[in-house]
């Protein structure tokens, strides 16, 4: 049986399934295998090892007669067309939990850098023109004792409400459905979006890129924000309309933005957000520590070995595959 793999991972990962599997593995880590090439290996693949980069279209799928398992190293599949998987009976695996702890740090530290303008700092220094220690010289937005809000309060936004414990913020979010052990743990207190939007200092997105969310942030949501509030994405560009975004910073209709997610990615360094200095972007580094990435990329293997082997993955996104009873 044939397993690709989309990027370059460690060796020590990918080794030991050389006994039993032949492997092909594009050879880079930071590049994306052309999609000609990928189509080519696929054809007669079992399984694919992928990423949020890498594509896994209709075509490919429908393409890839032999295909029994698409397994994801990430919580996030919206680059996986996962209708089309199940209407060929191909299990999706995906990677949550695991990066948990991770992305709630990335999403923190977002929060505390861009609230106390920690990037500015760095180039007024870097710029030589730090004259002085000046009464207002790059003052920010409080955090302790300050209102966060988050959208989206699965396992990350609930890792998110624990350290903003630790600020004694006050926690509101917002959830298709409420969670009384967040509400319990955390004091967290559920309310509506537009209640959020207008109460919090902090506006954190994590709601996971769905037909609903697309463009769930936008002029309208923007406008119901204080002048004074950070907004913070780690979650999927596209749940943010992009353009009514840029309007909201230079307007200075809210302070500030932290954003790890693009709603193309990767951007380039022409991109419009990139000219403004109330902004800070990272390249989708949420879940980037290197314990943190060895365990998804160990547990996708995990849920292809599974499938490989007809057995039920330890994380399925489409476990209608696998019908009642099972
Ligand atoms: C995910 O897992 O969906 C992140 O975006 C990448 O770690």
């Amino acid at each position: 049986m044939k397993i690709v793999f989309t990027r370059k991972i460690p060796t020590e990962l990918v080794e030991p399934l050389k006994e039993k599997y032949d492997i092909f593995m594009w050879d880079r880590e930071n590049e994306p295998m052309p999609h000609e090439r990928l189509l080519q290996e696929m054809k007669d693949a079992d399984a694919v090892f992928t990423n949020v980069a890498d594509r896994i279209d209709k075509q490919l799928i429908e393409q890839s007669s032999s295909l029994k398992v698409i397994s994801t190293m990430a919580v996030g599949y919206d680059n996986i067309d996962v209708e089309a998987a199940t209407a060929r009976g191909i299990a999706v695996g995906h990677t949550p939990g695991v990066l948990t702890e991770a992305t709630a740090d990335l999403t923190f530290t977002l929060l505390v850098a861009t609230s106390r303008r920690v990037v500015e700092g760095m180039d007024l220094i870097r710029r030589n023109e730090w004259q002085s220690w000046g009464p207002f010289l790059l003052t920010g937005q409080s955090l302790y004792k300050a209102t966060i809000g988050i959208i989206g309060m699965g396992r990350i936004g609930q890792g998110v409400a624990r350290r903003a414990k630790g600020f004694e913020m006050n926690i509101l979010y917002h959830n298709r459905s409420r969670k009384p052990e967040a509400e319990a743990e955390l004091g967290a207190v559920y309310c509506s979006l537009e209640e959020l939007l207008q109460q919090a200092d902090y506006v954190v997105l994590l709601a996971p890129s769905t037909p609903e969310t697309k463009n769930m942030i936008s002029h309208e949501q923007f406008e119901m924000m204080k002048e004074t509030a950070v907004f913070i994405n780690t979650s999927r560009g596209t749940n943010v309309d992009e353009e009514a975004l840029y309007q909201a910073l230079k307007e200075e209709k809210i302070f500030a933005a932290g954003l790890d997610v693009f709603e193309t990615e990767p951007i380039s360094n022409d991109h419009p957000l990139l000219t403004l200095n109330n902004v800070i972007a990272l390249p989708h580094i949420g879940s980037a520590n290197v314990e943190t990435r060895m365990k998804m990329a160990t547990l996708a293997i995990e849920n292809i070995e599974k499938g490989l082997a007809g057995e039920r993955l330890t994380h399925i996104v489409n476990a209608e595959i696998y019908g009642k009873g099972k």
